[in-house]
């Protein structure tokens, strides 16, 4: 656990409530989205077409969502980000050599990428709605020839395709010799959201380098039985998903043991060569853990 006080019980009252807030941003999008589908004429399709409408409502949400939350970029400094939002710079700031960044949505985390030590980047975004702000971002972080867009999710059965669609050869050796692909593999904010979760990062595991690393800043499942976790905060998380978190918030699940399905991905080899995980937040229905997992090496 982080060591990190928890606020003081005002606070933690008012915190219970944040989830709420994503969720008034969210469901306007989604009725204004069935409304546009019925003038169209598209009467049934907030029956029959859910997926695709929710798909949309969150790619509108999501962007008004990036956009609300990005500071003003003051060229020079670095702004004071707060929350779990300040979780995720120094971990990234460390991804090296051939980058898996998961779900990256609008590319609210791409200046992070910048480093030299950082050859090619490969984002899985399921999320075609999202495309156009990821490849501006791209494009305005001068990354636009390393980041390569792909239009899949994280599983290997649609990843492995996208990526030999590249043209850029980053499957060729793995599937010669299994030696994985990727040096980095970035999750943030975005297990939550992925499909099977543990067989997701048990392929993942499998895509990564001998001593390649995740680096992972994700909310999780409230660790009410320990003594940093919170039951009432539990017990939101319960409330919200029956309000219907993960339908308006694009399958976002609060209740995953994700650094349980992290650490157990590595069983095949015995471990992982060192795992780094803090809990920060087990006041919140929004508790996140944060770290770096490490591969064994050959
Ligand atoms: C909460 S957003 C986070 C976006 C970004 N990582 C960030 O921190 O700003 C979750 C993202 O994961 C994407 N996503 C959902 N399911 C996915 C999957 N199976 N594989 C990859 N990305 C997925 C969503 O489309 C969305 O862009």
């Amino acid at each position: 656990m982080s060591s990190e006080a928890p606020p003081p019980l005002r606070e933690r009252m008012l915190g219970l409530l944040d989830p709420s807030g994503l969720m008034a941003m969210a469901i306007p999008h989604y009725i204004h989205v069935c409304i546009e589908a019925i003038k169209r004429g598209e009467v049934l399709a907030p029956i029959t077409q859910t997926t695709r409408l929710r798909d949309e409502a969150f790619a509108r949400f999501w962007i008004a969502f990036s956009k609300k939350n990005a500071p003003p970029p003051v060229p020079g400094v670095e702004p004071e980000l707060k929350g779990s939002s300040a979780l995720i710079p120094p971990l990234l700031k460390t991804a090296s050599g051939i980058v898996l960044d998961i779900g990256p949505g609008t590319g609210s985390q791409m200046h992070l990428l910048r480093s030299p030590a950082i050859t090619a980047i490969y984002g899985p975004e399921p999320c075609v709605g999202l495309h156009g702000d990821l490849h501006s971002k791209a494009v305005a972080e001068g990354l636009e020839s390393k980041y390569h867009i792909l239009k899949c999710g994280a599983a290997s059965a649609e990843l492995i395709p996208a990526l030999e669609a590249t043209s850029t050869g980053v499957v060729d050796a793995h599937k010669v010799n299994g030696s994985g692909i990727f040096d980095t593999i970035i999750c943030v904010r975005v297990l939550c959201s992925v499909p099977q979760m543990e067989k997701t990062i048990r392929e993942l595991y499998a895509l990564l380098k001998p001593g390649g690393r995740v680096l992972v800043t994700e909310h999780v499942v409230n660790p009410w039985r320990t003594a940093k976790g919170s039951v009432l905060a539990r017990v939101a998380q319960g409330v919200y998903q029956l309000l219907g978190w993960s339908f308006f918030i694009g399958d976002c699940c609060m209740d995953r043991d994700t650094e349980g399905a992290l650490r157990k991905a590595a069983d095949v080899d015995g471990g992982w060569e060192s795992v780094e995980i803090e809990r920060s937040f087990g006041w919140s229905p929004l508790p996140y853990i944060s770290g770096v997992l490490v591969k064994k090496s050959n």
